[in-house]
């Protein structure tokens, strides 16, 4: 239960076991262009979408590249690790970098963006969704409109598939997102939304690139049989058209309702057990769940201990916050039973490191909050999603 990468379903693991199909055959660009279809479903966007075989870095340095020229100036709102690092690859690449940066785990102050959006000269705003570090879950709607008529660029990589989005309604104009965290796949593919201002700006662009080439992407994706321009990692794709045929048999709102009921269960557990909640108590921070450490207890211990004696894998923090802050990830293939287990789990390593807690306090207080649900039951969902056909 880190977030990310996440565990995948049955279906996916066995669709990795296929035969490689050649990439050029109708049979695959059926795959390939249902893929493309589903997520722009679950990105809410007619927009283009253009997949890459790579981490979610490799897309995100493509989008600098595809958007920017060598001196451009970019807006970068950051309050964690994924925020900060956007402005160092801005940087790495030769760009003018204005960040307005808050301490990790504060909300963005929207009034402060837009002040610093207003100054002349600035070719986009860049902001995280889920900020992963940190667990937090940044209002992009309200970051677009302080932004306007700004362009916006959105790392949405633990967001897409566990917290809502609205690419179009909100009028993001390039979502970043990959497959490994609640898109229930294995590592190694991302991809990118981009809206027709992006497209515009994409015009002018003069960083060098290749790769990641955004022309040369869409011209494989609109050939008589649709492909990528390069070989892609065929397997991954076919095991993410699994997943996205999981996640909208199931029904986006449905997924993200479920997201938001583990969520609220992990919080309700982990004030249970006694500790401060890190991530703030609301909905919205459905993906990741962050508690603070008390007194004497360290948070890397408490997770060597979960996967050493109860082979739970649950994820530290990073510094400045490593050892203070432990994150539940609950994004993608988890149901309510994965993070009452979780919270059983901490119980116990808390209580081996000489900080006992009442026996059963967080899983009884996440139980409160799941008999006070009047939505379909847990047993429900995971139904739902055992009967999706093997491929
Ligand atoms: C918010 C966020 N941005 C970026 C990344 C980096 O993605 P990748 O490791 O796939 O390049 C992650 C991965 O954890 C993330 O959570």
């Amino acid at each position: 239960m880190v977030p990310g990468p996440t565990p995948t379903p049955p279906e996916v693991a066995a669709a990795a076991l296929l035969p490689v199909e050649d990439e050029r055959t109708q049979a695959f660009a059926g795959v390939f262009s249902r893929v493309i279809d589903n997520l722009r479903r679950t990105l809410r966007t007619r927009n283009d979408v253009l997949l890459f075989t790579s981490s979610m870095t490799g897309a995100f340095e493509g989008t600098l590249q595809n958007l920017f020229a060598p001196g451009d100036t970019v807006l970068v709102a950051s309050n964690g690790a994924f925020g900060e690092r956007w402005s160092q690859m801005a940087a790495a690449f030769g760009l003018e970098v204005t960040e307005v940066r808050h301490a990790w785990g504060e909300p963005l102050d929207m009034a402060r963006i837009s002040a610093a959006a207003a100054s002349p000269g600035l070719r986009a705003a860049i902001a995280v969704h889920c900020e992963t570090s940190t667990a937090m879950v940044n209002d992009i709607r309200g970051f677009v409109s302080a932004c306007a008529p700004l362009l916006t660029v959105v790392d949405s990589a633990s967001g897409v598939g566990a917290c809502e989005l609205r690419t179009d309604d909100w009028g993001i104009d390039v979502v970043v997102g990959g497959c490994q965290k609640a898109l229930m796949t294995p590592p190694g593919l991302a991809f990118a939304s981009i809206g027709e201002r992006a497209w515009e700006q994409h015009r002018r662009a003069g960083l060098p690139r290749f790769y990641f080439d955004w022309d040369e992407t869409r011209e494989a994706l609109r050939a008589e049989i649709p492909r990528t321009p390069w070989t892609p990692a065929i397997s991954l794709i076919s095991q993410l058209d699994v997943a996205l045929r999981q996640i909208h048999a199931e029904g986006l709102d449905n997924v993200l309702a479920r997201h938001v009921r583990l969520g609220r269960i992990a919080r309700a557990g982990v004030r249970g057990l006694g500790l401060r909640l890190f991530s703030p108590d609301e909905d919205r921070h459905s993906a990741v769940t962050a508690a603070e450490m008390p007194p004497g207890v360290d948070a890397t211990e408490l997770v060597d201990r979960l996967l050493d004696r109860y082979a739970l894998q649950l994820a530290g923090a990073q510094p400045p916050l490593n050892g203070r802050v432990l994150r539940i990830g609950h994004c993608g293939f988890m149901d309510e039973f994965d993070v009452l287990t979780a919270l059983s789990a901490i119980e116990l390593g808390l209580a081996d490191l000489g900080h006992p807690v009442r026996p059963g306090s967080g899983v009884t207080s996440a139980l409160e909050v799941l008999h006070g649900l009047h939505s379909p039951s847990p047993t429900a969902a995971r139904t739902a999603r055992d009967r999706q056909p093997v491929p």
